[in-house]
């Protein structure tokens, strides 16, 4: 595997550190709280406030802050002393304080309502150092058209789409162009999850309470959070990461993590067979008469396929129905099901019937689930994970990523003509994080020396059916962290808050507010059907 080390990262290399402790003394600071410029969507009232944190930790000769808003859903019956959990949503790159008002109602049943919910809209996003590489949304959409992360049916496509990475890149470097006017850091190098680690760790330091960590991330979140107690680990009070990215993945290898589609497929034909059983009122595509679940893959896999041969050139809105824009409709179906499935099976069934039937329905789903799935008009996600990765892992060529493109298109049979490309996101990227996470390094093995929570181990959390992060990535990393469980979800979609589970609520509850885990081992049934 070829080495990229350009001389114009040269610099940021130096500075990147793997620093135990924090170079700022905590600042003394208060938070205070007021009303938000944002309505509440809950039905309890929102307080909105902020912190300075240092704008770069790696340079202690700078006194430049930054300033991070903050949104607060108060516990319905607060403990005494207070014991607030903070929060990450994903992506990398979701809006924090927009999606904790939206479920705030649900995260205080789930917790048990005794804590004051918190998040912020980490780096990269919103008006924290917000993270794009264009000027506005079309101009995003023109670029992506034009250097697609295209649907890799052959190896033989890998150039072409490291090609598409690369233009890209040199778009987002364009865009943050080193200015010699001034002498702040560019934009990209300050939105690793380094960084962000350490911002958490300044909300807990100004919310004044114990000093210590409470917290819930989701996906990416979870990436998050294991960072932020290998980092900190006499910190930590209370985590639950939920919907697990494998961390040595995330950041020793191409692409978000190359394990995380390993339960794609079963959770494809697990959602296939629930509909067979569902049977015909309540599921369309069981009126099929299939005769198995495998049965009524193949239908409709046969139907995506019939794009390839055939694409279909659509008005109203303008588009072109293939092949992989049909797999990318069952894969966010997967990811997703909650409340969606119903609509998008009868549109399934109808166009077995008749292909051409209805095209415009198609696209309105497609443009539709990808509205709600989006994370906004910004590129953190690139930005951050792209900043975080290690130099041997930002390709220059089809050669240096080979290996991993091929092992995440192994991971899924059904979807990895379109999921493979996702491993070449990152080549040619110009920017490195200030501090770039290097831990998690190696497997973990029975020797691995563990990661010591201070008060309560880590809860990991994993649905059997998730198609983006496996059960597998939650045990693996609770190989990492001493005497952490792993809860698994007999269910549906992405993290615990896809589909409503009784169980889990009252483990939750119990851990936030004891500190006490399920038994090793464990498995909560969920209780919402998905037909
Ligand atoms: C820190 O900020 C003050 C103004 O707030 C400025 O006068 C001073 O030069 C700064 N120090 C450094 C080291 O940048
Ligand atoms: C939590 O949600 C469940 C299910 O929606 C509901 O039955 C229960 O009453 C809620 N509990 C509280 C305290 O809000
Ligand atoms: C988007 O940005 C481009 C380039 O700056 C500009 O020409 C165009 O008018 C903008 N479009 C919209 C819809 O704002
Ligand atoms: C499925 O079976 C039912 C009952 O035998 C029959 O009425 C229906 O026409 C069949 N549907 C298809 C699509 O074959
Ligand atoms: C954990 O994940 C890493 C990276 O995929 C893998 O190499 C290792 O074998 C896994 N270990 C266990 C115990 O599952
Ligand atoms: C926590 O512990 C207390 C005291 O043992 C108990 O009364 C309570 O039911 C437990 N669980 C929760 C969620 O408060």
């Amino acid at each position: 595997m070829t080495l990229l080390r350009p001389l114009t990262v040269l610099c940021s290399l130096l500075a990147a550190t793997t620093l135990a402790k924090p170079l700022y003394k905590p600042r003394t600071q208060s938070i205070q709280w007021g009303p938000c410029d944002l309505p509440s969507l809950n039905t309890r009232p929102i307080e909105c406030g902020s912190i300075l944190v240092p704008l770069d930790y790696t340079n202690p000769f700078s006194n430049e802050t930054l300033k991070l808003a903050l949104i607060k859903s108060p516990a319905v019956v607060p403990l005494s002393p207070k014991k607030s959990i903070l929060f990450n949503f994903g992506g990398p790159g979701y809006e924090a304080m927009q999606t904790l008002n939206g479920i705030a109602d649900t995260l205080h049943n789930m917790t048990g309502g005794r804590h004051d919910l918190i998040a912020f809209d980490p780096r990269g996003t919103a008006n924290t150092l917000r993270f794009t590489c264009f000027a506005n949304q079309t101009e995003r959409t023109l670029a992506n058209a034009k250097y697609p992360l295209l649907a890799a049916s052959s190896e033989g496509d890998l150039t072409r789409i490291v090609a598409n990475s690369h233009a890209v890149s040199n778009l987002c470097a364009e865009a943050h162009a080193p200015n010699d006017l001034t002498t702040r850091p560019s934009i990209p190098t300050l939105i690793g999850t380094s960084f962000v680690a350490r911002d958490l760790m300044q909300v807990v330091d100004a919310l004044g309470e114990d000093g210590l960590l409470r917290f819930w991330g989701i996906s990416y979140g979870s990436l998050l959070g294991a960072t932020a107690a290998a980092m900190f680990p006499a910190r930590i009070s209370r985590l639950v990461l939920d919907g697990v990215v494998n961390a040595h993945n995330y950041y020793h290898h191409a692409g978000v993590d190359i394990t995380q589609l390993l339960s794609t497929d079963s959770a494809f034909r697990a959602i296939l067979a629930s509909c067979l059983s569902a049977g015909p009122s309540r599921c369309a595509l069981a009126s099929l008469n299939s005769t198995s679940a495998a049965d009524l893959e193949k239908t409709l896999l046969d139907l995506a396929e019939s794009f390839s041969r055939q694409p279909l050139v659509t008005s109203n809105p303008t588009g072109i129905i293939t092949k992989s824009l049909l797999l990318e409709l069952y894969f966010i179906i997967v990811k997703y099901p909650s409340g969606v499935i119903p609509t998008a099976f009868s549109l399934f069934y109808d166009l077995l019937q008749d292909r051409t039937d209805h095209p415009e329905r198609v696209n309105n789903l497609y443009n539709a689930l990808q509205g709600s799935v989006s994370t906004g008009d910004n590129d953190a996600l690139l930005g951050i994970l792209c900043a975080d990765k290690g130099y041997d892992k930002v390709a220059t060529s089809a050669d240096d990523i080979r290996e991993d493109f091929t092992a995440m298109r192994e991971t899924t049979a059904l979807f990895g003509d379109i999921a493979g490309a996702v491993v070449t996101m990152c080549a040619g990227w110009k920017f490195r994080a200030k501090e770039r996470f290097q831990g998690f390094a190696t497997d973990v093995t029975a020797t691995t020396k563990k990661i010591k929570t201070k008060e309560a181990a880590v809860l990991f959390v994993g649905n059997t059916y998730d198609p983006v992060t496996p059960v597998v990535s939650a045990k693996n990393m609770s190989g990492w962290f001493e005497g952490s469980v792993v809860l698994e979800r007999n269910g549906f979609g992405h993290a615990s808050i896809a589909q409503r589970s009784d169980c889990t609520t009252g483990i939750f509850r119990e851990y936030f507010v004891n500190g006490t885990l399920p038994r090793q081992g464990t498995v909560c049934e969920v209780d919402e059907s998905l037909f």
